[in-house]
């Protein structure tokens, strides 16, 4: 099961996920990175969810006209819409706001 780093305000919050898990959704019903993840439309249209990935980029699928489209140059520092991302590896991230 892949393993979920998340740095937000300071804080780390860890847990395993299933596979193929989509953060957005987990925390929509409640299950971690609920209640510490940032998100809104979880369809790839506000970048409320906005990510810097510190570890496990390389595992995450290119990014779709979605996220290119809602960070432009960020994604060339890290960033990633994590409401598009199905998680397959361990994967540490952050929420910097
Ligand atoms: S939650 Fe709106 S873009 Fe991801």
């Amino acid at each position: 099961m892949p393993k979920v780093t998340l740095h937000k305000g300071g804080a780390v919050f860890e847990d395993e996920v299933a596979d193929n898990s989509n953060l957005v959704v987990r925390a929509g019903i409640r299950k971690f990175p609920y209640p510490n993840l940032a998100y809104r439309c979880g369809m790839g249209k506000c970048a409320t969810c906005s990510s810097r990935i510190l570890s496990g980029a390389e595992h995450l699928p290119p990014p779709n006209w979605k996220e290119k489209k809602m960070l432009g140059e960020r994604l060339e520092d890290g960033y990633r819409l994590i409401c598009q991302l199905w998680i397959t590896h361990d994967l540490e991230l952050a929420q910097d706001e």
